[in-house]
């Protein structure tokens, strides 16, 4: 049986106060849409239907080619918004899910359809109890505790406002019923909007078994109408992700400071310290040290590696080498096993070979730096001219002396060595020093003569 995801993605999300449509606001880096998209794959849906309606055009940009699109032109409630998808309503299973409930998992849902098939019912909503309903439709259950209606908390009086269980605006539903029931919905209520929930009710009336399938994780139904909630949220999403690390062997002293986007994979024995930042594709390997108010974006930190207080981006850092503190890996930094790249140095579109070190203070762009090669302090990769990037090459073994400027494009060759303080336009040869500085003089009594000397 086929087993399709609607998922309703049209709201403005008026309580958010943005000019980005609310299913794209992002939580722990990935939009709200992109995370329940994800879910519903993992259930093995056929086919994911989004739709779409404000800001449709951005959403549909977020989107991967493989989600189909639906556009609902007026948001004339969710009950309207499945009509539009009417065209993809086959027999078989219909998910329905809410695009602003970026925590419902795959688990959950698994057992949501299992036992939807199990009773036989024609519709199932998910529910669960919560200390503080408000805003949430209320669950209107019979004498006999079967489903009965879902009243919605602008429609509803005091008495089913007390009601704790409430709907989560997930469900499953026969595809073939949910086709008969749609042209039967109104909008005869408080909003004047077609309401989805009416559904179960129509069923229920048209003689099918519609039920009930209540979860005690609360969590994973909140929705995200405001600011606040999207917070509420993305410290959930934070808390899981980290918590699946840490069963994997990785140390978090700090998890609620932590932000590691679901992407990123970190070895075990690794060790990340508050304020770190891990997003989109890193890969971190095992006895890692990720040191505090770090930030790793799309790139790969071998094993045994410790970066201190730094940034990384778009980067490859090889086996035990030390990056930070206040380190500046650009994209396209390439660094070797055994490295030290120091503090305030900055690369960018660099190879630097394995046990080489550049301690403090150096740019190093645009460059290919071979193995055992030391920068000194202060060592500045000319590689701009003002029109254009050149590169410069420094082969195995070199030593560049503090405050030497490399002019790209320039090579200096295996051993060379250059002085202190020289700028270097030159090739520099094998095994050979270079100095490119003007000699000292020193001018005998100078400050007596010019009455400099202080008392
Ligand atoms: C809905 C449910 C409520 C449930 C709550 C759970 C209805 C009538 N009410 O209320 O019982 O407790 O979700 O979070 O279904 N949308 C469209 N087109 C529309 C209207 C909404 O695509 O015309 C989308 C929204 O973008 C959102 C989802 O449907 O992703 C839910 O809509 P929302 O307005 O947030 O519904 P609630 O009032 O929260
Ligand atoms: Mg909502």
């Amino acid at each position: 049986m086929k087993l399709k995801a609607i998922i309703l993605a049209a709201g403005a999300g008026t309580r958010m106060k943005s000019k980005t449509p609310k299913v794209l606001h992002k939580v722990c880096g990935q939009t709200m849409l992109g995370h329940v998209i994800d879910v519903a794959n993992k259930t093995n849906v056929e086919e994911c239907i989004a739709v779409v309606g404000h800001g449709s055009d951005k959403v549909k940009e977020s989107l991967s080619s493989d989600v189909k699109t639906v556009l609902q032109t007026e948001r004339l409630g969710t009950g309207h918004a499945v009509m539009m998808a009417e065209e993809h309503i086959e027999d078989g299973t219909i998910l329905v899910l809410s695009g602003d409930g970026p925590l419902i998992t795959e688990e959950t849902l698994n057992k949501m359809m299992d036992y939807h098939k199990k009773q036989n019912f024609k519709a199932t909503v998910l529910t669960t109890d919560l200390e503080n309903p408000k805003g949430y439709g209320r669950i209107i259950r019979d004498s006999k505790g079967d489903l009965e209606k879902i009243v919605e908390e602008k429609d509803a009086n005091e008495e089913q406002k007390a009601i704790t269980e409430i709907n989560s605006g997930i469900y499953c539903f026969d595809g073939a019923s949910l086709r008969k029931a749609l042209p039967k919905l109104t909008s005869d209520n408080n909003q004047k909007e077609y309401y989805l929930t009416d559904i179960l009710y129509i069923l229920r009336n048209m003689g099918s078994k519609v039920g009930v399938y209540k979860t005690k994780y609360y969590e994973e139904i909140m929705a995200v109408n405001s600011r606040v909630q999207l917070a509420e949220v993305e410290a959930i999403m934070r808390k899981r992700i980290a918590e699946k690390h840490m069963a994997n062997g990785v140390t978090i002293i700090n998890p609620d400071h932590t932000y590691i986007e679901n992407t990123v994979e970190v070895g075990a024995d690794t060790i990340i310290y508050p304020g770190a930042i891990l997003s989109g594709n890193t890969v971190i390997g095992e006895d890692s040290v990720i040191g505090q108010n770090s930030r790793i974006e799309n790139s790969t930190i071998a094993n045994g590696v410790e970066v201190q207080s730094s940034t990384i981006i778009e980067s490859k850092v090889d086996e035990n080498t030390k990056i930070g503190p206040y380190a500046y890996l650009r994209p396209k930094s390439n660094i070797g096993k055994n490295v030290k790249i120091g503090d305030f140095v900055e690369v960018k579109n660099a190879t630097i070979g394995d046990n080489s070190k550049a301690s403090h203070l150096s740019y190093i762009g645009d460059a290919d730096v071979g193995n055992n090669v030391n920068i000194g302090c202060g060592v500045v990769f000319v590689n701009y001219n003002g029109k254009d990037k050149n590169r410069s090459i420094v082969e195995n073994n070199a030593f560049v002396g503090s405050n030497a400027n490399l002019v790209a494009p320039v090579t200096v060759r295996e051993n060379g060595y250059i002085a202190c303080g020289s700028t270097i336009t030159d090739e520099v040869p094998n095994d050979s020093l270079a100095i490119a500085r003007a000699r000292q003089e020193n001018k005998i009594g100078w400050v007596k003569k010019k009455d400099l000397i202080k008392k």
